[in-house]
């Protein structure tokens, strides 16, 4: 059989550090806590783990305002409890990516605070400083991200102002100097030669800003994230994938581009020479109906046609869980066999498969400087009180955590858990839902999205009806596996119910 790159193959979890398991109960999840559920993720069935940044930060985004690259946060343990966690991926044939965030820094990195010491400091240049505007504003109409004020700070003492995409406290590095090229490439070879398998990187597409920084439309300037594509980045990320290339073991990069127009996040695979994946966020925007699901997919099936190819996400830390958009059991448990059956890499977000909602959040427990605190509540690993975490946890925990938690899940053959488990399993020994090609189905019901996945021999047939209303399918053959845990084995009786998801053979 021919070999695939192993990201190709691969489901990847994501964790966010701080909610997945509290290893020492000081209420913060960490990197023992997450040693302490390798045999959850293993027996889940996942090739790889995302883990959101563990690096050093004073977390004023919660991690992703990194102030030095190769070292743990104490919050989250200490390098000891990484290799651990490295060996112990690494024993249950499962490999790790590390969240490396290119775009900006905290202010507290050192290289920001020698930057911003003087107008003549060596690494002045290292961040994006701009004189004023002729009358004393911010150098353009850029607006940060998150709290609607300018992208840009002043700093006092040397009259100059820097630029943050996000909060004040990330200023922006300037890709543009060759010595941040360098030492950012640093940063990946420390990991790459810690074991380290690849890379979740941050917001990639902002980093080739270059020099111009323009104004924006209005609409723009709100929106900095989604308005910035520039040819220069591809230019670094050409370079970023010769560094990644030149290890033996095939580390992977998966960019979290968020750029939502026609085409725009493929570009950054390049031919094959820059991003091995490139995020297509539209199932996370897109509406749970049909209409909108099969536009979105055959969207994204086109746009990462052969020779590249997609990914596909439901939920992540920075939008509301699916569980909760889609609004019910049903939907999201058709979601899963969705989001593990179409022709790409799956990213799962960790607690979806205990079919977790977000948390309500009462006013006086906001965290967050964005709102995302309800898709960051801890995972529950018991159904006792605790949820297995210390008395006083970070954040209040999602709703029905006594019997959405993983400990009740277990054992349960009608729970999510069993669902992403049989998914997983069954994608495990099928070529053609792992690797094979997609095409369109025919089945004369409007509501229904069915697809044919085949490889070599194997082929299967997915029918997921989104929507209230049961459906009649124009289509025959075995159940292979399917959303609702009380739908029969054998032949396919031709219906769906509402919200269900069938997986079939010989169709
Ligand atoms: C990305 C991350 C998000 C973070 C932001 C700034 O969008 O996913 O959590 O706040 O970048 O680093």
């Amino acid at each position: 059989m021919d070999t695939l790159p192993w990201w190709q193959d691969a489901v990847i979890y994501q964790i966010y550090p701080r909610s997945f398991s509290d290893g020492n109960g000081d209420g913060v999840g960490d990197l023992r806590g997450i040693c302490d559920r390798l045999d959850h993720i293993a027996d889940l069935g996942v090739d790889a783990v995302w883990l959101s940044p563990i690096f050093v930060s004073p977390m004023a985004d919660f991690g992703y305002d990194v102030a030095d690259y190769t070292a743990v946060d104490p919050v989250f343990g200490t390098d000891a409890d990484l290799d651990d966690l490295i060996e112990g991926l690494h024993q249950r044939n499962m490999r790790l990516l590390l969240d490396w965030v290119p775009n900006h820094t905290s202010d507290q990195h050192p290289w920001f605070v020698e930057s911003r010491s003087s107008r003549d400091n060596p690494k002045r240049d290292w961040y994006v400083w701009r004189d004023p505007a002729p009358d004393g504003g911010p150098p353009n109409n850029w607006i940060a991200t998150f709290k609607g004020v300018p992208a840009w700070t002043l700093d006092e003492a040397t009259g100059q102002y820097y630029l943050h995409s996000f909060l004040a406290e990330q200023p922006d590095l300037n890709w543009a100097n060759p010595e941040v090229e360098e030492a950012m490439h640093d940063v990946l070879r420390h990991w790459l030669d810690r074991g380290v398998d690849g890379f979740r990187a941050d917001v990639v597409h902002l980093i080739g800003k270059g020099d111009q920084l323009p104004e924006l439309s209005d609409d723009h300037a709100r929106a900095i994230v989604v308005a910035i594509d520039e040819p220069f980045t591809h230019e670094l990320l050409r370079r970023i994938r010769s560094l990644l290339d030149s290890y033996a073991h095939q580390p992977m990069m998966v960019g979290e581009v968020y750029l939502l127009g026609p085409g725009q996040a493929a570009t950054y695979l390049g031919d094959s020479d820059e991003l091995h994946l490139s995020f297509d966020f539209r199932p996370v925007h897109t509406a749970w109906t049909a209409d909108a699901f099969r536009a979105a997919l055959a969207t994204n099936q086109q746009e990462f046609a052969e020779p590249r190819w997609p990914t596909w996400v439901m939920s992540n830390h920075d939008r509301q869980r699916h569980r909760t958009r889609l609004g019910s059991d049903d939907a999201a448990r058709a979601a899963a066999v969705l989001t593990l059956t179409v022709r790409a890499t799956p990213f799962l977000y960790a607690g979806e498969e205990l079919g977790l909602e977000d948390a309500v959040i009462p006013p006086e427990r906001v965290v967050d400087p964005d709102g995302r605190d309800g898709t960051r509540a801890p995972i529950p690993w018991t159904a006792g009180p605790d949820h297995g975490w210390g008395p006083d946890p970070w954040l209040p925990f999602p709703p029905d955590a006594g019997t959405k938690c993983a400990e009740v899940q277990r054992d349960d053959p009608d729970s999510f858990l069993a669902l992403y488990r049989s998914l997983l399993r069954l994608r495990k020994e099928s070529p053609a839902l792992r690797r094979g090609s997609f095409e369109w189905a025919e089945v004369g019901a409007p509501t229904v999205l069915a697809f044919r996945r085949r490889h070599g021999d194997d082929e299967v047939v997915v029918a997921v009806n989104i929507g209230p209303d049961p459906a009649e399918l124009d289509l025959e053959g075995t159940i292979l596996a399917g959303s609702r845990s009380d739908r029969p084995a054998g032949a396919f009786d031709g219906t769906l119910a509402a919200n269900e998801a069938v997986i079939l053979t010989g169709g």
